[in-house]
Order: C-alpha cells, then sequence, then structure tokens
C-alpha cells in the first residue's frame, strides 16, 4: 500500500545548504531537476538544512545559504508550478523518522559508510549528526515513499542505505497477524545517476567539491571564472592513454569541464560548433596540437557564455527574497501535509499509538 496523496510517482532530492553551488552540482544534480520536471513526478525538491547544520553552525550563514540555494534552484530553471520547492527543517517529521531508523539500525552498518570512513581515516572529530548523515537521508527519502532520487555518484551509497532502511523497517513493522507476511510500507527508492557526469572535475581533476576549494561555482563572474579556467591544471593527464589514440597528450582536466557542455544549443547557436558533439570536441582539442592556453581560452569564453544568463536571471528572483520565503513556508506546509498520512502510519506501525 502507498500512501502519496497524487497519484504520481514521488522524486525527491535535496542539496545541502553549505555554499554556493558550482558546476558538479549542477551537471550532477540539479540539471536533472530541471530535466525531470516535465516526466509526470511529483517533483519534491529541498534544501538540506538539517544536514547543513553538521557542518555550518552560525545561524545567519545558515539561514542565508538556505535562502540562496532556493533563489539557485529557479535560477536554473526549475519550475514552482512543476516542482515544490521547500526547507528541510519545515517537515520536522523527518528527524522524528529519523529517531525510528536510529532504532533499527547497527553502529557497524553505520560505520561502513563512505563518509565516515574517510573522515576516521582523516582523523577527523566526528559529531554524532555527521555519523547518522545517512539515516536522516534515508528519512527524507523513504518519509515521501519517494520512486526516484536524482543525484550524483558520490550519493549512490546513501540511497543504498535509504533501501536497506526501507526493507528493514518493513521487515519489522509490517508483518500481518495472520501468516507473518511482510506487507511493507515503504518503497524501494531509486537513484537516478546520469553516467556521463556522475563525477565531474574539479580544477586540480579530482572531484569537483567545495569542501576541496577545487570548484567553478555556477553563478560565477567573468574575472573568477577566467581566473579559475587558467588555474586549472593541465599535466595531470591524458584524453587517452593509448598512445596510438589521436587524443593521447591531450590533457585531459580542460576537456573533461568542456564536454559538460557537448549539444548545449544556445552555446552552438552562440558559434561554438566545437560542443555540437564529441568527435568534433575533440577534432577541435587536435586541432590545437595539445596547447593548453587557447583551450583554456575557449572553455573560459564558453563557460562565460553560459553562466552569464544564469547570474542575469538569479540576480532578478533574488530581487525578491521576500517572495522566496513565502514560497518556501507555503511549500513547507504543503509538503507536511503531504507526508501526514505516511508518518501517521508509521506511528501506527511502531506502537505510538494507544
Ligand atoms: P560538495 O561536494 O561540493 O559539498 P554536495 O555534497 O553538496 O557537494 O552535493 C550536492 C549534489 O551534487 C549531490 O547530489 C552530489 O552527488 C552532486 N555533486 C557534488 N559534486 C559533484 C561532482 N563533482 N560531480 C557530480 N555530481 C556532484
Ligand atoms: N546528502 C546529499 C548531498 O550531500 C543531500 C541530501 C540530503 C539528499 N538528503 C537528501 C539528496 C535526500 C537526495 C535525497 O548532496
Amino acid at each position: 500500500m502507498t500512501h502519496n496523496t497524487s497519484n504520481n510517482k514521488v522524486l525527491v532530492t535535496g542539496i545541502q545548504a553549505t555554499g554556493r553551488p558550482h558546476i558538479g552540482n549542477y551537471f550532477g544534480t540539479m540539471k536533472q531537476i530541471v530535466e525531470l520536471q516535465h516526466k509526470g513526478y511529483e517533483n519534491r525538491v529541498f534544501v538540506a538544512d538539517y544536514h547543513s547544520l553538521v557542518s555550518v553552525q552560525d545561524a545567519d550563514t545558515l539561514s542565508q545559504s538556505t535562502l540562496d540555494l532556493a533563489i539557485d534552484y529557479l535560477a536554473i530553471g526549475v519550475d514552482p508550478k512543476l516542482v515544490t520547492i521547500y526547507k528541510q527543517s519545515d517537515v520536522p517529521e523527518v528527524t522524528e523518522l529519523t529517531w525510528i531508523f536510529n532504532s533499527i539500525t547497527t553502529m557497524p552498518y553505520l560505520m561502513r559508510a563512505h563518509a565516515f570512513k574517510d573522515a576516521e581515516a582523516k582523523n577527523k572529530e566526528i559529531n554524532v549528526a555527521k555519523f547518522e548523515y545517512p539515516l536522516l537521508m534515508a528519512a527524507d527519502i523513504l518519509i515521501h515513499n519517494a520512486e526516484i532520487v536524482p543525484v550524483g555518484k558520490d550519493q549512490k551509497q546513501h540511497i543504498e542505505v535509504a533501501r536497506d532502511t526501507a526493507e528493514k523497517f518493513n521487515r519489522i513493522f509490517c508483518k500481518t497477524e495472520t501468516e507473518g507476511e511482510e506487507a511493507g510500507i515503504f518503497k524501494m527508492p531509486e537513484a537516478y545517476i546520469v553516467s556521463d557526469v556522475e563525477t565531474v572535475p574539479g580544477i586540480d581533476g579530482q572531484k569537483m567539491s567545495k569542501s576541496y576549494g577545487n570548484h567553478i561555482p555556477l553563478f560565477s563572474e567573468d574575472e573568477e571564472i577566467r581566473k579559475l579556467v587558467m588555474s586549472i591544471v593541465t599535466d595531470s593527464g591524458s584524453v587517452a592513454t593509448d598512445s596510438s589514440d589521436p587524443m593521447a597528450g591531450i590533457p585531459s582536466n580542460v576537456f573533461n569541464i568542456h564536454k559538460l557542455f557537448i549539444g548545449n544549443s544556445d552555446l552552438i547557436n552562440a558559434g561554438k560548433t566545437y560542443l555540437a558533439s564529441l568527435d568534433s570536441l575533440k577534432e577541435f582539442y587536435r586541432s590545437t596540437e595539445g596547447k593548453y592556453k587557447p583551450l583554456k581560452d575557449a572553455l573560459a569564453e564558453d563557460l562565460i557564455l553560459f553562466i552569464t544568463p544564469l547570474r542575469a536571471r538569479r540576480a532578478e528572483i533574488a530581487k525578491n527574497p521576500d517572495e522566496i520565503r513565502q514560497m518556501l513556508a507555503q511549500n513547507g506546509a504543503i509538503i507536511r501535509e503531504k507526508v501526514h498520512h505516511l508518518v501517521a502510519d508509521i506511528r501506527k506501525k511502531v506502537g505510538f499509538v494507544v
């Protein structure tokens, strides 16, 4: 039995409000929201402010970043008529669900999470919230009985945690009285990961991430873009490793960012015909005979062309922060109402109703 108040399948995803989004966030997940918003899902997208609190512990910074991220979503083309954009903390039931999940999850299971293992390997101090981050994320997803969760590849394991947790809850709490037959209330969510852009590289060739300081912010100014592109490390790789391949020796870091724009009709219409296909981009790269400067200049120019309208749109939307606040508050209430039935059912299943 499912509990969606609409007949549509639910799509849900969130991003932390931990700084300015970058082109890795955009190509890895934000763009997918725009592409999927017309596909008949009931779309719910949130700013993960509870998750952000793990690392952002300053009220003004967190609330400003939350508002900013809501503006960012709208600026990239998320249509508020098709997508309910809300703030995670406006649905406090997710923390109740997290507590329930805490109670059915073992420590060793969560200790296998990549984020925890990485932090431990680096001897970082880990707070309790960081440790149970995957369970809060499972609650974010399962509270909607979502079917599809667009994310970047690094979040795949978290979706698996959500699936395991759904399965465990169903197994423990959803047996029928007679046969012990399972009649789970949670559906199994599927990650939606676009393989071509699953890991967008940063200016150092590693995965682009705010926390590595190797990112190109999505709404950066022209000068910032030029500076960041010029600082792309060019000598660390080659597009092809096989020496007989014509792309051998062509620096891969610039190419791997440039190829994100293949097929972008705005850029092609603006005369960037080398972005029409992978082959034409390769041809363009080969034509420079591996000279970095013209390739970087071309990438910077293309990024500027791509980012300028986004930045303009963002500036326009940002003029009315109160409208955004109002939208978030309204949407928070809508989502709370939508998850109400499932939450009531969960409370009953675990024995909170006497
Ligand atoms: P960051 O690592 O910069 O802090 P987040 O953890 O906030 O990014 O990620 C937000 C979303 O963007 C997630 O769905 C994540 O998978 C995706 N994402 C982040 N970095 C990349 C990247 N370099 N390539 C593809 N997707 C990414
Ligand atoms: N953990 C995700 C990230 O770092 C953000 C997030 C929180 C999320 N809850 C989610 C993504 C639920 C998808 C679904 O980017």
